[in-house]
């Protein structure tokens, strides 16, 4: 009789095969012009979730992108049920960011794959998908699976939090996995127990009622990217910390445990840093260690700056407005929207009478932090255990998957975050690729992680 393992193992070839199928579709959750292409994902993954044999598999149509659900709950009543959330929606790509290959034509070398999605997220997509292939296939299916693939992660998750609340009755599990992030380093394996929140917002800035000809009125008028550029000045303090009023207010201190926790890992979430990160120095609130600067403290970043003539050549122009992008990553017990009206408020205070602003709200996603002691995390050290050879560090990790407060809440089951790739991946950046050791590696993760909770009748 094969094993789960060995039907892995066996089937190796193959299912690199599918996760590179899978990730040549564009599925782009966040540009209107790709629906066709996330719903081809979809009706991919439905039509392998049929093949492998889960006897219930529906494409959930929501306001934006398609759900991808399936159950097999063969295991009976009296058996733990699991349910597994992924996305399958992919960031925009394109040769012009810098890719070495097509973005849409997977490329394997040298035991990678190049591909966007691969690491962010169609490999751990695919890992579960083929871990509970190897299950069933060989009969061998210790626990009730139900699988939830979203097409909306990458463009906040609306519909998904819709959902999961319309569903708690259906979605009811005993564990949740969510799958998605990465981990620090390629050998030695992590487990992310918190995630930040993300607030985003821009600012609009506006002064002459048009573009002007900077000989003509240049020195009579405050130019808006200047004016910008020097509210922007004022968010931050010299030391890092963020100067908007109240913005700490509600930020939870790390308990001893944690921190203790959290520096067992340091080393290398600074070894990641220098490798990935690369900037000539760090910068930042020198009271805090890399780690908890990342993982247990907000941050308020401009992502993009708009405005005036940019493009080659010269233009002498005194342009009319500017904008900036600006999120804010959130730490427990900030919330979303207080912490927008916070800045909002603040730049309303900060603008010069010389020109006039208006700030928007974009999108909200809250922080969450995960039990690190419940029977289903044991679970998951020990699967990880088994397929690595080694304990992995918990750690916080610094981006957001807004579902996790969601399905915290609705659902009431312990929450375990699992990633099984490497954050020197370039995730939303050119050349994204997955190591197809790690990936394996994740497939074996889930196997184990299945008979550890049925082992244990967790929780
Ligand atoms: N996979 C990431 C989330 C992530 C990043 C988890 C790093 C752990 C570590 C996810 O696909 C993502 O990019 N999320 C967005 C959310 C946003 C669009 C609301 C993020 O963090 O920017
Ligand atoms: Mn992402």
């Amino acid at each position: 009789m094969t094993t789960p393992l060995e039907y892995a193992r066996e089937n190796g070839e193959r299912f690199k095969e599918q996760l590179k199928e899978l990730l040549a579709i564009p599925s782009i959750s966040t540009l209107p012009g790709h629906r066709a292409d996330v719903e081809q994902a979809a009706a991919w993954l439905a039509e392998d979730m049929r093949r492998i044999g889960f006897e219930t598999v529906e494409i959930i149509p929501t306001r934006f992108h398609p759900i991808v659900y399936a159950e097999w709950l063969g295991a009976g009543e009296n058996t733990p049920t699991i349910l597994v959330y992924c996305h399958y929606d992919v960031q925009p790509a394109e040769m012009a960011d810098g890719w070495h290959t097509p973005p849409f034509e997977p490329t394997e070398i040298d035991g990678k794959i190049f591909a966007r999605g691969a690491i962010d997220s169609k490999s751990n997509v695919m890992a579960q998908l083929k871990a509970a292939e190897s299950l069933l296939a060989t009969g061998s299916v210790p626990v009730n699976i139900k699988l939830m693939f979203e097409g909306d992660e990458e463009s906040a998750s609306e519909a998904m939090t819709e959902f999961v609340t319309a569903n708690r009755d259906r979605l009811q599990a005993d564990v949740v996995v969510v799958c998605d992030g990465s981990m620090a380093d390629r050998q030695q394996p992590d487990i992310a127990y918190g995630l930040r929140g993300v607030v985003s917002m821009e600012v609009e800035v506006w002064g002459p009622k048009q573009d002007l000809h900077s000989g003509h009125y240049g020195g009579t008028v405050h130019n808006p990217i200047q004016a910008l550029a020097e509210m922007i000045a004022q968010l931050h303090h010299p030391d890092g910390s963020i100067a908007v009023p109240g913005f700490y207010d509600n930020v939870l201190a790390l308990d001893a445990d944690e921190r203790t926790e959290l520096q067992k890992a340091l080393p290398w979430i600074e070894t990641e840093w220098k490798d990935v990160a690369a900037a000539p120095q760090q910068w930042g609130e020198a009271a805090y260690n890399l780690h908890e600067r990342i993982g247990a403290r907000p941050t308020l970043e401009i992502n993009g700056i708009r405005g005036g003539f940019a493009a080659d050549g010269f233009k002498t122009v005194l342009p009319e407005k500017a904008l900036a992008k600006i999120s804010c990553r959130l730490v427990r017990n900030q919330t979303s929207v207080s912490i927008y009206e916070k800045v909002r408020d603040y730049i309303a205070h900060i603008t010069p009478p010389t020109v006039r602003s208006e700030t928007r709200l974009l999108s909200t996603g809250e922080p969450a932090l995960i039990d690190r002691h419940s029977l289903a995390m044991n679970a998951a050290i020990r699967a990880i255990e088994r397929s690595w050879g080694k304990r992995p560090f918990f750690v916080r990790e610094g981006g957001s998957i807004p579902v996790v407060v969601d399905i915290q809440r609705e659902l009431g089951a312990p929450v375990v975050l699992l990633s099984f790739g490497y954050k020197g991946c370039a995730a939303h950046g050119p050349n994204e690729h997955v190591y197809l050791d790690m990936w394996y590696r994740g497939i074996q993760t889930m196997i184990y992680f299945y008979d550890e909770i049925e082992k244990g009748r967790a929780p």
